[in-house]
């Protein structure tokens, strides 16, 4: 039964009416509109919903309302009365100890709550009373120097800090004043825009550019004393959006606090794919920097005119225009609306690294001030107008069947979808919701068949299942075959591994008309568009799709299958935007995984110790299981809707050292004869795509764990074997072992070259500071 409840939540009397064994969490996130607070496991594991009770640090997500004994604090209360930051939050910025920052309250919170009992901690106590949070994206190291620095701070007297100014209003804030995340204005109708982002050969513009050529896509001036600038490309906690911003303010010429990031949205953000493979500041920082060169290049040409004085006399500082001094022109006086809406030019020198003041710099994140003072910034913090909540019900099973539903009343205000076996319930509050959805799974008769393989016997399901033989490298050597005087194999097996991310999967839709709008926490927001469209017969314009922040996952997790369940119960109740968030349990059960894998070495050695030939194969599931990849649209909603079909396998795409699971699986030793085969499995009992690394992670254990045995065997010390097997006379990588590494020197460590003298760097477009392609024999690898 409802009862009120009166807390007192960061120094304020508060009154709510929920049920006695309602969690606290809830209470402050859904019915006080706390932020701060976040829901990671539901059940006292993680750590994210710390807060403090009585000055302790404690789980709240497992704390009914009624049972909570004194004054709550969150990290918005942490602040003193003027606002100035509490040092732990301060030393959290100081330290940038945040990627993604879905953690980053939960550790924050308990911080405080160590420091409060132990002014001077240890580290290993502070790792101690830490031991309970989870950070999914592993920056432990720099939230324990955080802690340790704010310990010293407030140990010596310094209470606190002054507060620092907000973060940019990135995408993932949740708007004052009803606007909503990524809808400013449409810009009008520019060229076709790629899929894939891809540069057309012919073109010297850097790829996403010349896939996306409108300047005005790329940035504006509309903003008085800021410049706002548009990338195809999310931040979900890499920090790809400050170095853009810095890309940016370096080629205009002004202060990284002008530039605006807005938010990624597929009816604003240039078009450039999915957000993946390391290769954010290259593709989108190249486009970036040659878009702004040129928007430079018209506004300096615009000043030349009304000034009457050659271009080359002028130039900027921080977006005012100089000609021997102060010319009273800025790039905001100068940028007339319709200036950037046309089609890039051919290249404009960019600024040379030698002159750079911002680029190329450390520079703090932009976002981790909203992380470490709770504003709300993921997508599970925003609030929409009149917003309701859905839940789905999946299948007990893998393959199964909705076969029945017992009569249910739900309540005049809490809607049930069913379609074929898709089942989900709309109810005007979160709680609402989950007890709604509660029932209807225990109404729910389902006709479930086995699909499972034995976990006990993966590699026997990796060596059974029906599989496509594709070669990767075949490099005979007969000869070096004939010198072999001793054969060596070994088999190395990962399971599947789930992504696991801090935050269970969350989106919001809303259906106007015949158009559908969704907030979600897609890597590839372009490719769920596309993928929502097809699935549900849509046409081209009906769909847009909004980024805003989750937290990391490196991979596909359920975010675009959570998207295509938020559309799907939003239909039944169209104009009003629904949220719905996975349970933790569907987060661990139903997104797509890592697949396991298998991969068989066998290796011979010549009578001097030397490898002289190379076997690999290596049996997987495909990681290219993106929305639209391989065709279909791949969501999970859409094989368990009426008429629906099972997901077909994974694609991989190419064999190759860099694509799916064969990424790596190329020994990177100077190996006369090598043969290595992917085994791309056709059965696909558990959904497989991307999860970082792809195969690499398999890959390059294997290899190296072999190296060590075959070394063994050879009784070569295990760095000196390596070293004897990179080849060659000069070269940086080889020396590494001896002087970087802490590994021992040796004089083989020095003046040696790796056989990536046979690899070679590809040119790009323009990297604008990580990410280069190496080629080797018609295989390629990725860095950076
Ligand atoms: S400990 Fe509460 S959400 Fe994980
Ligand atoms: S920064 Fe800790 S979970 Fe992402």
């Amino acid at each position: 039964m409802e009862t009120e409840f009166r807390l007192t939540v960061n120094g304020a009397e508060r009154t709510v009416t929920c049920e006695p064994d309602t969690p606290v969490l809830d209470v402050l996130r859904h019915d006080l509109g706390l932020a701060g607070p976040k829901f990671g496991c539901g059940t006292g594991l993680c750590g994210a919903c710390f807060v403090l009770i009585e000055g302790r640090a404690r789980s709240s997500c497992d704390l009914p309302v009624s049972a909570v004994g004194g004054p709550v604090i969150t990290l918005e209360g942490l602040p003193d009365g003027d606002g100035r930051l509490h040092p732990v939050q301060q030393a959290f910025i100081d330290e940038q100890a945040a990627q993604c920052g879905y953690c980053t309250s939960g550790m924050v919170m308990a911080a405080v709550g160590l420091l409060g009992d132990r002014p001077g901690p240890t580290e290993q106590e502070v790792r101690g009373a830490l031991d309970g949070n989870l950070c999914r994206c592993g920056t432990h190291d720099r939230i324990i120097r955080a802690v340790q620095k704010a310990a010293a701070q407030t140990s010596g007297g310094s209470a606190v800090v002054p507060r620092p100014p907000a973060g940019q209003v990135l995408a993932s804030q949740v708007p004052a004043g009803g606007t909503q995340p990524g809808e400013g204005p449409m810009l009008a109708p520019g060229p076709p825009v790629a899929e894939s982002g891809v540069q057309s050969s012919a073109s010297p513009l850097p790829a996403d550019l010349a896939a996306n050529p409108v300047l005005a896509r790329w940035l504006d001036f509309s903003r008085d004393g800021e410049v706002t600038i548009r990338t195809g490309k999310v931040e979900y906690g890499q920090g790809i959006w400050t170095a853009l911003a810095q890309v940016a303010a370096e080629e205009l010429q002004v202060t990284l606090a002008r530039v605006r990031v807005a938010a990624v949205s597929t009816s604003t953000s240039p078009n450039e794919g999915i957000t993946a493979g390391s290769l954010s500041v290259q593709d989108s920082g190249s486009a970036l920097r040659q878009a702004c060169a040129q928007a430079r290049d018209l506004l300096l040409d615009a000043a030349a005119v009304r000034l009457g004085v050659p271009q080359a006399e002028l130039a900027v500082a921080d977006g005012q225009i100089l000609a021997d001094g102060p010319t009273g022109l800025s790039y905001w006086a100068l940028a007339q609306p319709g200036l950037l809406d046309r089609p890039a030019d051919a290249p404009v020198p960019p600024r040379p690294p030698r002159e750079w003041s911002v680029a190329g710099r450390s520079a703090a994140r932009l976002d981790i001030p909203d992380t470490v003072t709770g504003r709300p910034r993921f997508l599970h913090d925003l609030v929409l107008p009149g917003m309701a909540y859905g839940r789905v019900v999946r299948p007990p099973a893998r393959v199964a069947d909705l076969t029945g539903l017992a009569d249910l009343d739900l309540g005049s205000d809490v809607v049930l979808v069913r379609d074929g076996s898709f089942l989900g319930v709309v109810a005007p509050a979160d709680r609402a919701a989950r007890r709604a959805a509660g029932r209807v799974a225990r109404a729910a008769r389902w006709r479930t068949s086995p699909s499972l393989p034995d976990p006990r016997d993966l590699r026997g399901f990796l060596l059974s299942a029906p599989s496509q033989e594709e070669t990767v490298v075949d490099q005979p050597a007969a000869d070096a075959a004939g010198t072999a005087a001793r054969t060596l194999t070994a088999e190395f097996t990962r399971p599947f591994l789930a992504h696991a991310s801090m935050a269970p999967s969350c989106a919001i839709a809303r259906w106007d008309g015949r158009s559908v709008t969704v907030w979600c926490h897609s890597q590839g927001i372009f490719l769920l568009r596309d993928a929502i469209t097809a699935g549900l017969g849509l046409q081209a314009g009906q769909v847009t799709v909004h980024y805003v922040e989750g937290a990391g996952v490196y991979g596909q997790n359920g975010a675009d299958d959570v998207a295509m369940d938020a559309v799907l119960l939003a239909r039944a109740v169209p104009g009003q935007a629904v949220r719905v968030q996975w349970t933790r349990e569907d987060e661990m059960c139903w997104p797509p995984m890592g697949s396991a894998m298998l991969a068989r070495l066998s290796a011979s050695l010549d009578a001097d110790g030397r490898i002289v030939t190379w076997r690999q194969d290596v049996w997987s599931n495909g990681f290219m299981g993106r929305p639209t990849m391989g065709g279909d649209p791949r969501l999970l909603a859409l094989t368990h809707l009426a008429g629906g079909r099972p997901m077909p396998p994974a694609p991989d795409l190419q064999p190759a050292n860099w694509m799916g699971a064969s990424r790596n699986a190329v020994p990177g030793y100077d190996i006369p004869g090598l043969q290595i085969t992917r085994y791309r499995l056709l059965d696909m009992p558990i959904r497989t795509s991307s999860l970082r690394s792809l195969g690499a992670h398999l890959n390059v254990f294997a290899i190296e764990s072999f190296m060590d045995e075959l070394a063994a065997a050879a009784g070569a010390d295990p760095v000196r074997f390596r070293l004897a097997h990179l080849g060659g006379t000069s070269g940086t990588a080889a020396t590494a072992p001896g002087t970087g590494s802490g590994w021992p020197g040796t004089a083989e460590s020095r003046g040696t070259a790796p056989p990536w003298r046979r690899w070679r760097r590809t040119p790009t477009s323009g990297c604008a500071g990580c990410g280069s392609r190496w080629t080797w024999a018609g295989s390629s690898i990725r860095t950076g």
